[in-house]
């Protein structure tokens, strides 16, 4: 394989539902209308799945004999409909629930991003996640990796969540790695963290900075460091305007401001003045805003319904997100 770059932009936040999935799918929809190649991977198995929110299709995938899903297996290149999808994903649910089984003997499709990761976490090996990909209703150019939020995957994978700490940034690592050699048309990878900044978030931001650092990967991850993919992040911190939630965020990109320089603060759903907030932000973290050249950074989206509409009717088409959005997100290629 030639060299490449691929850039890896990822959303995280200190609350849930502060518009890391909204922001996150505008970023990969943007991208695509680029003509670029996005995958873009929902690694947050405690919220609301991407595929509860857009008319996701999923695709067809090689079953082993249990009737789980032969990770190891190249893709079919068939899609099912939304009603399928949406049909299998309520048996995947639901299986659990009959006498006597465990999640082994279960009907596995469709897939989730659950399912690499915890294939690589047990064998030390990501699988065909290139046969796992998704997409949207209206071909959007987006390919998806939603999670599972089904108590039982969330259980499955939670189980070494609290094991020792980086296996989940290891095995994300590999999976990144996966998709980059199984997709070689593949430009970005957006990903929607989990809301919280410690556990796989902190780890998947310490990632982030290794990378920014051009550091040596660690032991038992991808040799990036050395191989011909180079990954250029581009990481974000979405933050409401709840001062519970934007305090913490901010004083969290200061104190990372040396290890990750490039991590934007992006208000988002503010109705307030962004100088209202500039100077709310000063008075409480003041001095480490200012150590951190961090005082006029701030940024905000500003209530658009047009987002809003993403997770309403599952379908927002890039042309509909504001021009402000691609600069936000640092998209627009400097001149
Ligand atoms: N800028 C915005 N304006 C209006 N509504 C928004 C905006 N951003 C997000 N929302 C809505 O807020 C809710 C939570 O957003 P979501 O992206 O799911 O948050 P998170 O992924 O951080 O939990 C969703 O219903 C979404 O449609
Ligand atoms: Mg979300």
């Amino acid at each position: 394989m030639t060299g490449r770059t691929i850039r890896l932009h990822t959303f995280c936040s200190v609350k849930g539902g502060v518009g890391k999935s909204t922001l996150a799918t505008a970023c990969a929809k943007l991208l695509a209308a680029r003509k670029r190649v996005p995958v873009l991977v929902d690694c947050d198995l405690t919220g609301t799945s991407l595929a509860d929110g857009l008319r996701l299709r999923a695709p067809s995938v090689t079953r082993l004999d249990d009737g789980s899903i032969d990770l190891e297996a190249p893709p079919t290149g068939e899609l099912l409909t939304v009603e399928q999808t949406r049909a299998l994903r309520a048996q995947r649910r639901d299986a659990l629930r009959r006498d006597g089984q465990t999640w082994k003997d279960r009907p596995h499709p469709p897939p989730y991003f659950n399912d690499p990761l915890n294939y690589a976490f047990r064998t030390k090996r990501p699988g065909r996640v290139d046969a796992l990909l998704w997409r949207h209703e209206r071909d959007d150019g987006v390919l998806y990796l939603p999670s599972s939020s089904t108590h039982d995957d969330v259980i499955q994978s939670v189980e070494w969540f609290f094991g020792q700490p980086f296996d989940w940034a290891r095995s994300f690592a590999w999976t990144l790695d996966a998709l980059a050699q199984q997709v070689p048309a593949l430009s970005d990878v957006v990903v929607d963290l989990p809301p919280g900044i410690w556990g796989f978030p902190h780890e998947a931001l310490v990632l982030v900075s290794t990378l920014l650092r051009e550091e040596p990967m660690p032991d038992d991850y991808p040799p990036w460091h050395t191989g011909p993919i180079r990954w250029a992040p581009n990481p974000f911190l979405v933050t409401s305007r709840d001062p519970n939630d934007i305090l913490p965020a901010i004083e969290y990109v200061a104190r990372q401001r040396a290890r990750i320089p490039t991590l934007k603060p992006i208000v988002n759903r503010d109705t307030e003045g962004l100088n209202a907030l500039r100077s709310m932000a000063r008075a409480r973290v003041g001095p480490l805003l200012e150590a951190a050249g961090l005082h006029e950074t701030l940024e905000r989206v500003a209530e658009m319904s047009s987002l809003a509409r993403l997770f309403w009717d599952g379908d927002v088409t890039a042309d509909k997100v504001p021009p402000e959005v691609e600069k936000t997100l640092r998209l627009v290629e400097e001149p």
